[in-house]
């Protein structure tokens, strides 16, 4: 792409001390030292401040612990530092949790959204009529589309039809973004973004799972017969995807993410496992053992599947990232932060662990 559309100066990121929220913040605030960049996030069990130890005393970026959801605040952060961009991550991210405890996933994903979204129109419709000016980049995901079969995938055609807690609540997201586009012509970009795995997810998602049960040697819980598919993309891939987006993407316009990285759940675990093994010197293939299956996630989406193509071909990105190469990347990035792992297995996550396999 040869012409930049919008250029963040001041940036409210939403959740960025998360997964793919601090993995963004890691490529953004050397990417732009002239920029103000604010990251407002809650901290939740999912929210972290190691993850953002590398840039917490950049000059150009700050922290504030809040809640999107909280008006006042969101207000004051708009007037002190009149931001022209807003990256928007903060959400309740996970399938699981959300089937028991779904009103969460209102709160944050809906509500949270919608909050944000009222306080945005109206600075924007007060100080910055020029729609280059502003941008709010949406993070949402591939299953607002539901499931799919074992052929065909998601494009921007896609009707919408969530199937879970979480996926009602990041459509609920998507339709009130598309709402203040449309009723107040808010220049909004929306993102629908394929399975991310790499360096600080969370380990109650698939991956970082995984590799901790394997590393202390428990059982893998795989849903059903580890048929299901899903579309995995390297989360470094997704964030040169949404900074794409937000210089050269058009407002008003739907981006889908996702790197042809199709494969079975069981594909994908014997995969990583034989890394695994490979990087701690254990015979090739020994931990597949731990594979065990379990009862299935309640409307568990089958197949995953995303059409990049319109990403790929009108604002030229293309993932970097081959899944075997990624895997490895994040296996080492696990076994070589330890205290990380320690710090994030605490107390709350092993109850929810049990909890888990409780009712399994
Ligand atoms: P995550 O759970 O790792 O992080 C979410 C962050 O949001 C945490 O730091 C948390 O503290 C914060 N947060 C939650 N509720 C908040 C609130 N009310 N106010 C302020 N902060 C709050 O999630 P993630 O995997 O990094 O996902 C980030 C976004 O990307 C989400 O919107 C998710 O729906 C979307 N997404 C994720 C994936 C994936 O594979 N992980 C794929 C596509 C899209
Ligand atoms: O598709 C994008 C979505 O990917 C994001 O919007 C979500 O935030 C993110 O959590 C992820 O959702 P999934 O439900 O696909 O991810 P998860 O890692 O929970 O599960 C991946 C697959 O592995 C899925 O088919 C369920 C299965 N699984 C998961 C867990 C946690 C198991 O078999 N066993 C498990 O213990």
């Amino acid at each position: 792409m040869s012409t930049i559309l919008h250029q963040p100066l001041r940036i409210l990121v939403t959740g960025g001390a998360g997964f793919i929220g601090a993995n963004f913040l890691h490529q953004i605030v050397p990417k732009f030292p002239d920029a103000v960049i604010v990251n407002l996030d809650k901290l939740t069990y999912a929210g972290n401040l190691q993850n953002l130890h590398a840039i917490e005393n950049a000059r150009n970026y700050r922290f504030v612990h809040g809640d999107i959801c909280d008006l006042a605040l969101v207000q004051k952060l708009f007037t002190e530092h009149q931001f022209t961009t807003v990256v928007h991550f903060a959400a309740e991210s996970h399938v699981d949790r959300s089937i028991h405890s779904p009103i969460d996933f209102v709160r944050s994903n809906v509500v949270g959204t919608a909050s944000l979204l009222q306080v945005a129109k109206d600075f924007w419709m007060r100080f910055s009529s020029d729609m280059q000016k502003f941008r709010f980049l949406h993070v949402s995901t591939d299953e607002v589309f539901g499931a799919l079969g074992s052929s065909g995938t998601f494009s921007t055609e896609t009707p919408y039809a969530p199937r879970s807690p979480y996926a009602a609540s990041k459509a609920g997201a998507d339709h009130f973004v598309r709402a203040y586009a449309e009723t107040y012509g808010l220049p909004v970009v929306v993102s629908n973004c394929s399975n991310n795995y790499g360096p600080y997810q969370f380990p109650e998602k698939l991956i970082p799972l995984a590799i901790v049960r394997a590393l202390s040697r428990d059982p893998i819980p795989v849903y059903s017969k580890g048929e299901n598919v899903r579309d995995w993309l390297h989360v470094r891939d997704h964030c040169e995807a949404l900074t794409c987006m937000l210089q050269y993407g058009l407002t008003g316009e739907t981006y889908l993410v996702g790197s042809a990285g199709e494969c079975s759940n069981l594909e994908l675990l014997r995969v990583l496992l034989t890394i695994l093994d490979e990087e701690l010197g254990r015979p090739s293939g020994s931990s597949w053992e731990l594979i065990t299956f379990v009862k299935d996630r309640p409307g568990h989406d089958f197949r995953y599947a995303i059409d990049a193509s319109k990403l790929i071909t009108e604002l030229g990105w293309t993932p970097s990232h081959t899944l075997e190469e990624g895997l490895r990347t994040t296996v080492r990035w696990y076994l070589s932060n330890p205290s990380w792992l320690q710090a994030v297995m605490d107390e709350s996550y092993r109850t929810y662990m049990k909890s888990q396999y409780s009712t399994g």
